[in-house]
Order: structure tokens, then C-alpha cells, then sequence
């Protein structure tokens, strides 16, 4: 069995980390060794560089090429040893959200974004792809509800709505990989849609 990148996307407040960690075992309850991962973050270098980015005021250009940089790390130490044993990755955020948060949500041009991509990527990509989708009002009150605000999380609601628009076009332009979860459901509805993909990948 050949491994699989998973990735789970979505503005902050969608309810990611919420089910990240409940797939991750029903993979294993069939069997699967499933690695649990986050970007910026995963390596001991990567989560060092998360610090910096969750809270230290930078350059947009700067943001970017620490966010891939992060991900270099992530993906030759971590990510292709995984999916080279034949491990399935489960990832809360990966490039997507470069394109939504700092394309769409800070207006670094998606042409350099690409670059960059294709730079650290050498072509690989998610098998699936999980896009929860929720307004921006919402997951805003859902955060205040939960947590602090760390240096995205205090952008404002403009803010989040272009990076929710920046992952739906995303969304459109990739149909077969990116699948929208309507996050505004129940946790166990959420589960149900997720099941259901699972067995599908799992047949493919
Ligand atoms: P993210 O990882 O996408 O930032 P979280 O999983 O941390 O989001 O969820 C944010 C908050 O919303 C948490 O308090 C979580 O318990 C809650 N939450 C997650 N999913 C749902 C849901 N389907 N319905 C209601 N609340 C939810
Ligand atoms: P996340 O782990 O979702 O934060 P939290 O644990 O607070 O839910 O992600 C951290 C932040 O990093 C999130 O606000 C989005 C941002 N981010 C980018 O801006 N670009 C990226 O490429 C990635 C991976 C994350």
C-alpha cells in the first residue's frame, strides 16, 4: 500500500485541530499507520520558525518564504520518509494556506507563491484535501469562545473573508482533490461526510 498525504484546510475557527486527530484513528482503526502533523511545524526547526510566525511582526515576503522554508523542513524530514513506508500523513494546513492567507489575505502574488511551490513541492500534492468552509463571522465567534488570538488570528473580519475566498477559488479550480465541509454542521455530521471519504480513498 502506497502512502497518502491528507491535508486539512480552512480560516481559523473552522474546526481543523477538532477532527484531525479522530481521523487519524479511524485510519488506524483499519489498519493504517497514520502520522499526525501541522504546518508551520512538524520538525523541531519548523515549530521553532512557528514561533516566530504566530508572533513576531514581519514583511509579507519574509512571512512567505518562512512559511515555505518551514515546510522544506517539513517535507524532507518528515513528510516523504512517512509516505515512502507507506504511512498516510494527516496535515492540519499545508500550501493551501499559503495561498489563502498570504495570497489572498496579505496579497503576495499567486505567480511567486507558485514558484516557491514548485520549489519545495518537486511536484508532490495532497491526495485529499479537506476544505472547511464557514463564514468568517462564525468561526470568529467560535475562536473568542476558545482561545486567544495569536498574530492571524487578531486580523480582522475583511481579512478572513478574502482568505475564505482565496480557499473556495482554490476549491473550484482542484474539484477532485479539495472537498468542502460545510463547517457549520455538528461535529457528528461533520465525522459522517469524513467517514465516508475515508472509505472511499481507502477503495482507490
Ligand atoms: P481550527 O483548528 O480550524 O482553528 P478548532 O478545531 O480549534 O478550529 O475549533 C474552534 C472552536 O470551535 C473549538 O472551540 C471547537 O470546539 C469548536 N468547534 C469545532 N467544530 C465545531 C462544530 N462543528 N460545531 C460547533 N463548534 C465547533
Ligand atoms: P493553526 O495551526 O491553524 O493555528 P491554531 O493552532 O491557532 O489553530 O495555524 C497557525 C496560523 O498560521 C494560522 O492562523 C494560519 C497561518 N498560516 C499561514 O498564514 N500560512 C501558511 O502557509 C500556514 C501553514 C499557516
Amino acid at each position: 500500500m502506497s502512502g497518502r498525504l491528507i491535508t486539512f484546510e480552512g480560516i481559523d475557527g473552522a474546526g481543523k485541530s477538532t477532527h484531525v486527530g479522530w481521523y487519524a484513528e479511524r485510519l488506524r482503526a483499519r489498519g493504517i499507520e497514520a502520522v499526525l502533523t501541522r504546518e508551520p511545524g512538524g520538525t523541531s526547526l519548523a515549530e521553532r520558525l512557528r514561533e516566530l510566525l504566530l508572533s513576531e511582526p514581519m514583511s509579507i515576503e519574509a512571512e512567505t518564504m518562512l512559511m515555505f522554508a518551514a515546510r522544506n523542513d517539513h517535507l524532507e524530514r518528515l513528510i516523504r520518509p512517512a509516505l515512502a513506508r507507506g504511512a498516510w500523513v494527516i496535515c492540519d494546513r499545508f500550501t493551501d494556506s499559503t495561498y489563502a492567507y498570504q495570497g489572498g489575505g496579505r496579497g503576495v502574488s499567486f505567480e511567486r507563491i507558485e514558484q516557491l511551490e514548485s520549489w519545495v513541492h518537486r511536484g508532490l500534492q495532497p491526495a485529499r484535501t479537506y476544505l472547511f468552509d464557514l463564514p468568517a463571522e462564525l468561526a470568529a465567534q467560535r475562536r473568542a469562545a476558545a482561545r486567544d488570538a495569536d498574530r492571524f488570528e487578531a486580523e480582522d473580519l475583511a481579512f478572513f473573508g478574502r482568505v475564505r475566498d482565496a480557499y473556495l477559488d482554490r476549491q473550484a479550480r482542484a474539484p477532485s482533490r479539495m472537498l468542502t465541509i460545510d463547517a457549520r454542521r455538528s461535529i457528528a455530521e461533520i465525522q459522517n461526510q469524513l467517514e465516508e471519504d475515508i472509505a472511499n480513498l481507502c477503495c482507490i
